[in-house]
């Protein structure tokens, strides 16, 4: 595998295009956990823990993020989460009725580790959301749930993270099922619109690539560029913006859309992309209003959005990309893959090294 990008440049554009196969083989495995009713996941009793808690660096917190948002709305289990260097020394009060998950690629970053072990000690039930099932963390962990994503080498994440959300979601599915939270067709819609994944994935890939090099070809002549989301694009905001630093170097910041008007609108100008990440879902004029607001400073936007999006926004853009419209749920998952293709094609036209970009290490085994 090390040595084969088949056709691809680099391993990220290789693994960015593996997706649609990556989901399949996960939501094979997860969704028969979901159909396989209440006991999907006992270590956890999800129907009686007070909370959960969850910790992870980088791209793997990013997806934990995401997690949050559905436990809370799906299964209403409130959910605590940190970046594990922070967590590990906060002096959390966390009660030992509680269960912990730590999302991992390498299942072996220290910060994230170490976490986990302060967790067990105080006598929480420690899951594990790896892809490396041999590592420590999945070793110490009392349940491990495989991404299954095979390996990832570029060091920025792109496979992983969209096969940890698809966990992710099929856990706070599960755990809604055990806690009564959703009713039996509620989860029986949810698990049609995962099962879809694979299918709008292909679809995405083979279609925006001409658009995203068109726009990349732009983003890379300029110094600094603001994410924007509200909700679950949120946290995808601050993944657009990781991913784009990491790799292309370009001072990139995530932000949730309701926070501009506190501090990032006094930097909007001309040399300051807005890439606004808008589904048309409950929060989409909102983040239009913000949007509006952008335009009105003379910022120039860059809008994420879908079919139904499209139609009902009316603002001059600089550019806008248009994907199908899909179930809320899964947006976060297939709003990623412009996100990630704009990295890598802004990364590819300013020629870094994208599969190893400088100071950055795939897996962090220091504090
Ligand atoms: C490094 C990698 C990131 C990754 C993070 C957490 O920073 O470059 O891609 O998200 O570590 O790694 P893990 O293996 O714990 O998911």
């Amino acid at each position: 595998y090390l040595a084969n990008k088949g056709k691809h440049r680099h391993f990220m554009e290789k693994e960015i295009y593996e997706q649609p196969e990556a989901i399949g083989h996960v939501l094979a495995h997860y969704v028969s956990l979901i159909e396989n009713r209440a006991d999907a996941v006992p270590i956890f009793d999800f129907a009686s823990i007070p909370s959960l808690t969850i910790s992870a660096c980088g791209t793997a917190y990013l997806a934990g993020l995401i997690g949050k948002y559905w436990f809370e709305r799906y299964a209403r289990l409130t959910v605590e989460i940190d970046v594990a260097s922070e967590f590990r020394y906060r002096e959390i009060p966390l009660s030992p009725q509680s269960a912990a998950l730590f999302i991992s690629q390498s299942g072996e970053t220290a910060d994230t580790l170490a976490s986990l072990r302060y967790c067990k000690k105080l006598g929480l039930k420690i899951g594990a959301i790896v892809n490396a099932a041999e590592s420590s963390i999945a070793r110490e962990a009392d349940a491990v749930f495989p991404i299954l994503a095979g390996p990832e080498i570029g060091v920025a994440s792109t496979k992983a993270f969209t096969c940890q959300l698809a966990v992710l979601a099929a856990l706070a599915i599960s755990a809604a099922r055990t806690r009564g939270t959703i009713t039996e067709n509620e989860v029986q819609a949810l698990v049609r619109s995962l099962a879809e994944m694979p299918r709008i994935m292909g679809q995405v890939l083979n279609s925006i690539q001409p658009k995203i090099e068109l726009l990349a070809r732009e983003l890379s002549k300029y110094h600094d560029v603001l994410y924007l989301g509200r909700g679950t694009s949120f946290p995808l905001a601050m993944e657009g913006a990781l991913k784009l630093k990491e790799i292309s170097y370009i001072h990139a910041e995530g932000y949730a859309a309701g926070e501009l008007k506190h501090g990032p609108i006094a930097l909007i100008d001309k040399n300051m992309p807005v890439i606004v990440i808008a589904p048309f879902d409950r929060f989409f004029n909102k983040t239009v209003s913000n949007m509006e607001e952008v335009a009105a400073r003379g910022g120039r936007v860059i809008l994420v959005t879908d079919e139904k999006g499209a139609t009902a926004s009316r603002l001059d853009t600089m550019h806008t990309i248009v994907l199908p419209a899909v179930d809320e749920i899964i947006a976060p998952m297939i709003f990623s893959l412009p996100i990630q293709l704009l990295a890598y094609h802004t990364a590819v036209f300013m020629g870094t090294d994208v599969d190893q970009p400088r100071n950055l290490a795939k897996s962090v085994t220091v504090e």
